[in-house]
Formats: C-alpha cells, sequence, structure tokens
C-alpha cells in the first residue's frame, strides 16, 4: 500500500501521475484540508503536521509514504527520516534537482514555489553539493496556489500575475524552471508560454512519480495485486468545494473520506 499525503488536495497530481504509471496497488491520500495552506507556514509547524499525517498512513497500513507536499518536503524531511527510520519516503524535491541538473545547460535554474519552500533553502543547499557552479534563483509565488484552486486557469489576470512572477527570473537567463508547488502542474502549459520556448520545465509530480514506480519495480515485495488496485483519499475537512478541487487535480470524480483532525492529531 502506498501512502500519499499533502497539505491539501494539489498532491492529487502526484496520484495523478502514480496512477498512469503504476497498476495493482492501493494508494491511500491525505489530504490535510483542515490545516492547509502549509506554504506560509513556519517549518517547525508543517514538520509537527507531516509526523501526525505520516502517523496516520502507516496505522491504515502504508509501506511507503510519498510527501507529494512541496513544502513538507522541503521543511521536514530529515526529521521525518529520523522518526519513522524503517519507512521508505519519497519527497518531491530531490528528483526535481536531479532533472533541473540533467536538464540545464548553462547551469542558471529557476524555482517557484511557496514562501516556506523557498525560504528553506532547500534547493540552494542541494545544488551546493552536488554541483557548486549552479546558480538558482527562486521567487515565491504565493498568489497562484488560490488562484488555481479558484479555477482561473486560463484567467487574463493569471496570465499576468505568472508573467510577473517569472520576469526576475528570465532577467537573470535561467534555461530550467522547477515549478516547486504540488499545484503548478496545472497551469504548465501557461508556464511554458510565458517562460519561452527556451526554459526547460521540471514537474515534480512526474519525477517524484518515477522514483516511486523505480523503487516498488526494485523490491520484490510489492508485488501488484489488480484486486487491491485503487484509490481512497481521506481529508481533515470536507466541503463541497474541496470535493471540486480535488475533481480538477484528478480529472475525474472522487469520493473524499472525512477524517476527525483529533484522529490525525493522535495518531
Ligand atoms: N501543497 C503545497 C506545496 O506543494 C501548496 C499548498 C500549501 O501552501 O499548502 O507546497
Amino acid at each position: 500500500m502506498i501512502g500519499v499525503f499533502d497539505s491539501g488536495l494539489g498532491g492529487l497530481t502526484v496520484v495523478k501521475e502514480l496512477l498512469t504509471k503504476l497498476e495493482g496497488y492501493k494508494i491511500i491520500y491525505f489530504g490535510d484540508t483542515a490545516r492547509t495552506p502549509y506554504g506560509t507556514k513556519s517549518a517547525e509547524t508543517v514538520t509537527r503536521y507531516a509526523i501526525e499525517n505520516t502517523k496516520f498512513l502507516l496505522k491504515l497500513g502504508a509501506k511507503i509514504v510519498v510527501v507529494a507536499c512541496h513544502t513538507a518536503s522541503s521543511t521536514a524531511m530529515s526529521v521525518l527520516k529520523q522518526t519513522f527510520s524503517e519507512v521508505p519516503f519519497f519527497e518531491v524535491v530531490t528528483p526535481s534537482m536531479e532533472k533541473a541538473l540533467s536538464l540545464t545547460k548553462n547551469k542558471k535554474i529557476g524555482l517557484i514555489g511557496t514562501r516556506t519552500t523557498v525560504a528553506s533553502k532547500v534547493y540552494d543547499k542541494l545544488f551546493a553539493k552536488r554541483d557548486p557552479e549552479i546558480k538558482l534563483y527562486s521567487n515565491p509565488a504565493p498568489l497562484l496556489v488560490p488562484l488555481i484552486e479558484e479555477g482561473w486557469l486560463k484567467k487574463p489576470e493569471t496570465r499576468k500575475i505568472v508573467k510577473k512572477y517569472l520576469i526576475p527570473l528570465k532577467m537573470r537567463g535561467i534555461d530550467t524552471l522547477i515549478l516547486g508547488c504540488t499545484h503548478y502542474p496545472i497551469i504548465k502549459k501557461l508556464i511554458q508560454e510565458k517562460a519561452g520556448k527556451r526554459i526547460k520545465l521540471v514537474d515534480p509530480s512526474e519525477e517524484v512519480a518515477l522514483s516511486v514506480v523505480k523503487y516498488i519495480k526494485e523490491n520484490p515485495e510489492f508485488k501488484p495485486n489488480l484486486q487491491l488496485n485503487g484509490l481512497e483519499i481521506f481529508v481533515s475537512d470536507l466541503t463541497p468545494y474541496f470535493g471540486k478541487i480535488a475533481e480538477m487535480f484528478l480529472g475525474r470524480k472522487v469520493e473524499l473520506k472525512k477524517v476527525a483532525l483529533e484522529e490525525i492529531i493522535n495518531a
């Protein structure tokens, strides 16, 4: 059983990728809709939530945990790995960093993400270790999450804001851009249009799904079983609006199951 968690429903972009690449596995997803957003919260708070979410997924029987949330992947991984040392974790930052390294020619890479992701400097540290010649230029893009959740995917306002966020990165001459947030793949086309053809995009949902698939194929204990195939989605708060957002991210109608926040906190 594959456990996936996110601050909300944006992490379903990762689930969508997993579903296209894997058959015969049960996926359980937890979206922390009661405590979303994570992207404006402190690293300490996000780490505490990430521990609780992981405990909940493990309690349900998850054998691997995918941290679909970019903010949690940027801030909580060392504590998560220490706290649950036996659990194989997958996060979105490392595979995105590797992909960006493989794509860049001029070693100038851009990053957009939530404020907390950018402030964590996780990418700066990883690039410095892997290739000190890499120049990373980051810009927080906090308005994009609410615009996407409102479904304003092609509105002129969204186009203008995307353009504005990309200007300082383009001025630095980046040739690669990391879409450092669960939501951005939904407007990938628009971002590509505003970035221009010369800039290559890194979609973390694709990269993390590839690393999960590779791990599963290499580990015989994760045998596919078509009878187990399926997706179960839990949320810590439920409104009709969340149902609509989930449908947008997953591309189809889904049932959301509400779990009390106390159950997460006390998992
Ligand atoms: N899931 C978050 C991320 O990928 C975006 C939404 C939030 O701020 O909680 O960083």
